[in-house]
């Protein structure tokens, strides 16, 4: 079995696939209100180029792949791609990032592909402020495909941005929702990336200070590890877990696995940082098979060691979050 370790010793074997830089949503932290110049699709890695860097990942050493986007239920032939990519057999699991307003309608397929699971943003409980947070978004859509994802026994993981001032009297809603769907959540911290920069954030101990004023956090034993990012705790008599992602508050940089490519076939080493590698261009050029694994492999080893959100500088990068993929 092939592990490929970066020059931080990291083991790196998660691969985030955006596949559109579009999105049905224009979410206030995410998305300019006059919108965004998308990636003609020209410019878009066809399935097929992605389906061939995913094969190179694969022989590297990456084992799960995240299909994000923007909204990647937009992109044509999704669905084909989740098929190829599971028949890989270097891959044990293919997840997908979405906001659900598609869900519903791409269910049946997803199951019959055998797609491993679902993160789905879930910002409000409220239909006005998940209307004006997503800018048009209807929020029974999106609990009716959280309840079809329930029932079919896909395994589901709601993200939730608490931003000041907008959606902060929800917290404990958004807990209690997990306690009763027995759903996990998790609150993201937001991260300073394009639109986000006008917002104030909760932080991950203000947050977990407000909910422990009303119940106990437990923390969970397997919150570290292959888990990802997220810290998790349980409450009492309930089966969810409560997760906090703290990008800024407590870098998990020293334990990143991943890697990132965009829609237009950019392979990011870093969330944060600029540089990357135009695996497009090379792909189109003519590159062969093992050359790519090379490329691939050398922009691995060379993921740079952390983040740097607290201080930009002419090396961050500005593309949207929704043109990296989340
Ligand atoms: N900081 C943190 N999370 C963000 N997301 C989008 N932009 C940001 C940001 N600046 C989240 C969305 C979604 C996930 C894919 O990324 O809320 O849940
Ligand atoms: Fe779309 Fe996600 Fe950005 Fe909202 S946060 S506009 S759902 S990509």
């Amino acid at each position: 079995m092939v592990n490929m370790l970066d020059k931080h010793s990291r083991k790196i074997n998660y691969l985030r696939l955006s596949v559109t830089d579009r999105c049905n949503l224009r979410c206030i932290y995410c998305m300019p209100k006059e919108g965004v110049d998308f990636t003609k699709n020209h410019e878009l890695l066809t399935i097929e180029e992605m389906l061939k860097i995913v094969k190179s990942a694969a022989e590297l050493g990456i084992k799960k792949v995240r299909i994000t986007g923007g909204e990647p239920l937009l992109r044509n032939g999704v669905i084909e791609l989740i098929s190829k990519i599971k028949s890989l057999s270097k891959i044990q699991h293919v997840y997908l990032t979405t906001n659900g307003i598609l869900l519903d309608h791409y269910m049946d397929q997803l199951i019959k592909v055998g797609l491993d699971g679902i993160n789905i943003s879930l910002d409000s409980l409220r239909e006005d402020i998940f209307e004006k947070i997503t800018r048009g978004g209807n929020l029974q859509t999106v609990l009716k495909s959280i309840e079809t994802c329930d029932k079919e026994g896909i395994k589901i993981k709601l993200n939730t941005v608490i931003l000041k001032g907008v959606n902060d009297k929800e917290i404990l809603d958004f807990v209690y929702f997990s306690k009763k769907s027995g759903l996990d959540i998790r609150f993201i911290e937001l991260m300073p990336i394009g639109e986000s920069k006008g917002f104030k954030a909760f932080t991950t101990n203000e947050l977990k200070n407000y909910i422990q004023k009303e119940m106990l956090l437990i923390p969970c034993e397997e919150s570290i590890g292959d888990n990802g990012p997220a810290a998790y705790y349980k409450t009492t008599d309930s089966r969810n877990r409560i997760g906090f992602i703290s990008p800024i508050s407590h870098s998990f940089c020293h334990n990143c696995n991943r890697i990132r490519v965009t829609s237009e076939g950019f392979l990011k080493q870093c969330l944060h940082w600029k540089y990357g590698i135009d695996l497009k261009t090379l792909i189109r050029r003519g590159i062969g098979e093992e050359e790519l694994k090379k490329v691939i492999s050398d922009g691995i080893f060379n993921k740079p060691k952390e983040h740097n959100f607290k201080s930009q500088n002419e090396q961050t990068d500005i593309r949207l979050m929704s043109q990296i993929g989340g």
